[in-house]
């Protein structure tokens, strides 16, 4: 297939053929069935993909307990961790490539993908190759049974096994790493199935996870439906652990599947996350920032700052500030370096979005910028920012993952507390003030896995990371990921 766009070579190469599967080691396109990715911007479809099936998932789980009981048990902490390391160095090496695949497939600014989606891909995976020399169990004195020193009883971590890592279009790179490099530190192995949307990184992360040495059938990669091969993994008796990242309602599916054998399940679902700006904050930044919290990435982002509660004294000079800040991102095709938005990433999300603004319209929002589709090819929508916007409004309830922001006024604390809370969701939140006690009071009531003061989407590897309410199951990151990621086993030894 001859692609029009202008990529580096290695990337233009991964376009150049269908794509296959990644199962022990080997790629597979046998598949009679693919489907096409496509580039949001213009339509054009980029590569075709091959569609999984059942039988695919059923090898690809073979390989993962063939090598979970060979290859990867036998190597030490230290050579796991160096396996780790050096896949970090490779996909660093070729941030150009990985990151020019990113924009075309998902729509966002390629600028974007090499200064966020790469560093925070590739810092994950240096981070955790620190960790299997580090995944410590501990000696345990008893006393119910036993008089002191009659028995030794220790603890330690063991790999839950083979993980099955179902993720979502927005992040797609970023959140197979968020997936691969906890549950390989932990000596996991996995079947990781991209979103059909954006499969191009996890392409091109299959050859690169070849290069570095980790063994066949370690990673496995299955492409394909979510109804079909995420479906089959969540389903599968033979899959010990899910880690999913994507909507709440799939996140039902998936703990419905998982109960034929109990599958452990960790979720990092949706959020309509409430960012505060008080009276005495620094209203240039709060403005700057909660902007950047809803429109980086399009919106398409769980933790986007998409409820926006202005005090009374500010909010006019805060909506103002917002508002010209949405007027001055420049909304482009994604490989323009100039660009700071692109389009969302698929027909069906450009319509949920659209429809949103439509339903905001009409439950009496006003545009108070934006609102509209840019141009007629691509799936461009202004950033839009709606005022006069109340709960038991649509807009303002659910999680529309697009380049839209709502905005309430409040006037006293408790106020925008209760407001904030009420929610399903409890994924993240931000507060906006110069008052140190207020910013820990309010981040202490918030509902909310993660609390940003004065910032917003600030992530980094030690970080845990995960949904309060029906944002989520357990944490991703930092010492708190593996939780998930391992099993704990207890071992009791009689001295005498
Ligand atoms: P989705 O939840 O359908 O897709 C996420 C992943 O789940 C994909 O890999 C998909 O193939 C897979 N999947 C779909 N159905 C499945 C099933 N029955 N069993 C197992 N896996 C399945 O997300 P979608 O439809 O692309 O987006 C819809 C909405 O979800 C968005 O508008 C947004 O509100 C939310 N979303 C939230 C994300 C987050 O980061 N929390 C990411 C993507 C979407
Ligand atoms: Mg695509």
């Amino acid at each position: 297939m001859t692609v029009s766009i202008d990529v580096p070579a290695a990337a233009a190469d991964v376009l150049s053929k269908p794509i296959g599967h990644l199962i022990g080691g080997r790629t597979i396109d046998a598949a009679d069935d693919h489907f096409p990715t496509t580039n949001p911007c213009n339509g054009e479809v980029l590569a075709q993909v091959a569609s999984g099936t059942e039988a695919d998932v059923d090898r690809a789980v073979a390989a993962a307990r063939a090598a979970l009981d060979g290859p990867w048990a036998r190597m030490t902490p230290s050579a796991r961790g160096k396996v780790l390391w050096r896949l970090a160095d490779l996909i660093e090496a070729r941030t150009e490539e990985f990151a020019h695949l990113e924009a075309v497939d998902t729509g966002k600014p390629v600028t974007y993908a090499r200064l966020v989606d790469l560093p925070l891909t590739v810092d994950w995976f240096r981070y955790m190759a620190g960790w299997p020399t580090k995944l410590v169990g501990s000696t345990v004195p008893i006393s119910a049974v036993a008089t002191p020193g009659d028995y030794f009883a220790y603890t330690k971590r063991e790999p839950v096994g083979v993980v099955g890592a179902i993720i979502a279009w927005n992040f797609p790179l970023m959140l197979a790493a968020w997936k691969l490099s906890p549950a390989l530190a932990a000596g996991n192995t996995v079947i990781l199935k991209p979103a059909e949307q954006t499969p191009l990184t996890a392409a091109l992360l299959g050859e690169v996870i070849r290069e570095a040495g980790v063994p066949d059938g370690v990673v496995n990669i299955v492409h394909g439906y979510g109804e079909t091969v995420g479906a089959a993994l969540a389903a599968h008796p033979g899959v010990d652990k899910i880690s999913f990242t994507g909507s709440t309602e799939v996140g039902r599916h998936i703990v419905r599947a998982s109960a034929g054998n109990l599958k452990k399940v960790t979720l990092e679902l949706g959020g309509k996350s409430a960012n505060i700006v008080f009276d005495d904050a620094d209203i240039e930044a709060a403005a700057a920032g909660a902007a950047n919290a809803v429109f980086f990435n399009q919106g398409e982002a769980c933790t986007a700052g998409s409820r926006l509660f202005v005090q009374s004294g500010v909010y006019d000079r805060v909506v103002e500030g917002v508002a010209r800040f949405a007027e001055q991102i420049k909304v482009g095709d994604s490989l323009d370096p100039a660009s700071q938005m692109g389009p969302v990433v698929s027909d069906q999300q450009f319509s949920t979005v659209m429809g949103y603004l439509e339903s905001g319209r009409q439950q009496g929002a006003t545009v108070a910028y934006g609102g509209s589709r840019i141009g007629d090819a691509g799936y461009f929508i202004q950033p839009t920012v709606l005022t006069d916007t109340a709960p038991g409004m649509r807009v303002v309830d659910e999680e529309i993952f697009g380049p839209v922001i709502t905005v309430q006024r409040f006037d006293d604390v408790d106020e925008v507390v209760r407001a904030a809370n009420a929610s399903c969701y409890g994924l993240a939140g931000g507060v906006w003030t110069s008052n140190v006690a207020r910013a820990h009071a309010v981040a202490d009531q918030l509902r909310a896995g993660t609390v940003w003061v004065n910032s917003y989407n600030v992530f980094d590897p030690a970080l845990p990371f995960g949904g309060y309410k029906q944002s989520g199951w357990g944490r991703e990151h930092g010492a708190a990921v593996f939780d998930a990621y391992t099993e704990t086993k207890t071992v009791v030894v009689p001295t005498a």
